[in-house]
């Protein structure tokens, strides 16, 4: 099996790297051959061929049956042409491989629960999947920078979607909430927006006429996402578009209590794309101190949906569990009488554990 890495920038160099170290330990226990190569992209591929995309990253990630990414972006582009920001590579990428379907789990672990912002009776029992549409929407319609029209200053971005792609996103959505607790909620903004109502309309007929096993409800953003904060339980599958599922996944993630340990799939038809859901952390790359959990844990996900080893999967899964469990802690989870370590030692142990 080959597997494309993309480190990218910030911390993402040092997650991959304890990733990796886990993803061995599988190998070597499950008896697999894993192949890696490993390309460039975002501000580091910017630096080093002028581009954040290089054309050998795409090829390469078309070519295997996987791709970890580490997380892309930092101040140090911020300046860089709009069409070059490191951000631009990770739309461009979702593209290339047509990675439509992104899936955000989001379960409160018993280990972090206390750090949630959320009382901890509110966040406990949390345990929700976000089904993000990813390559349409916002995010992909005409893009017009500011410039002068009729003498004013003047943007726009445009909201678009097509039958189709709501289709192929809600069946995800759908297929998966019959493996859960078998209940859909459809978020959209359906009493302002053209393309909400008709999101609304085909999600709610295709529960009807394919889906009628599934409970289905519907949510404008605005109270979804103040019901994400009052009553987290109440979800199972939350359903959306990307700027939607963008911002949702980012406010139910720190519920959760730490956002360093939420892993996401990215998939389409093809090759699949897994990488935890924080970013670069400009301010603590090279210090030795990210939690790798999130990107570990995407190496499980890849495990389960990419490369179709649920038992190595699980097998991350439980060592993570483990590793917790015996009290080891990053810094950004660490406590009185919890043991602290740093972002590689995190991965010796998680590895450690899996060939136990
Ligand atoms: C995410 C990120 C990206 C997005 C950015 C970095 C382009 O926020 O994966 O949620 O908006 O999709
Ligand atoms: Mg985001």
């Amino acid at each position: 099996m080959r597997i494309t890495l993309l480190p990218g920038d910030g911390i993402g160099v040092e997650i991959v790297a304890a990733a990796v170290e886990v993803m061995d330990a599988v190998a070597k226990k499950f008896n697999l051959a894993l192949e890696y190569d490993k390309q460039l992209i975002g501000g580091c591929a910017y630096d080093a061929t002028g581009t954040p995309l290089p054309e050998a990253t795409v090829t390469s990630a078309k070519a295997s049956d996987a791709v970890l990414l580490g997380a892309v972006g930092g101040p140090k582009w911020d300046n860089v042409e709009p069409d070059k920001r490191p951000e631009k590579a990770l739309l461009g990428i979702r593209k290339a491989l047509g990675l439509y379907c992104n899936l955000r789990p989001m379960k409160v672990s018993k280990y972090v629960a206390h750090l949630s912002p959320l009382k901890i009776e509110r966040a406990a029992g949390a345990d929700l999947l976000i089904v993000r549409e990813l390559t349409g929407g916002i995010y992909f319609g005409e893009h017009n920078e500011a410039a002068m029209v009729n003498g004013v200053e003047t943007a726009s971005d445009v909201e678009l979607y097509t039958r189709p792609e709501v289709e192929r996103i809600a069946r995800k959505a759908f297929e998966a909430a019959k493996k859960r607790k078998g209940k859909v909620t459809s978020v959209d903004k359906a009493n302002v927006l053209g393309s909400s109502r008709m999101w609304r309309k085909i999600v709610t007929q295709m529960q009807k006429e394919e889906f009628s096993d599934v409970e289905l409800n519907h949510f404008y953003v605005d109270n979804c996402a103040m019901q994400l904060v009052l009553n987290p339980a109440q979800f199972d599958v939350i359903l959306t578009n990307n700027i939607f599922g963008d911002i949702l996944s980012d406010e139910a993630s720190v519920i959760a209590g730490s956002i360093g340990l939420l892993p996401s799939a990215s998939l389409g038809d093809g090759t699949g794309m897994y990488e935890p859901i924080h970013g670069s952390a400009p301010d603590i790359a090279g210090l030795g101190i990210a939690n790798p959990l999130g990107t570990i844990l995407s190496a499980a996900m890849m495990f389960r949906y990419s490369l179709n080893n649920d038992a190595a999967a699980q097998a991350i899964e439980d060592a993570v569990d483990k590793v917790m469990e015996k009290g080891y802690r990053t810094p950004d989870l660490a406590a009185e009488g919890l043991q602290k370590v740093s972002t590689c030692e995190m991965g010796h142990l998680v590895a450690a554990e899996i060939l136990q």
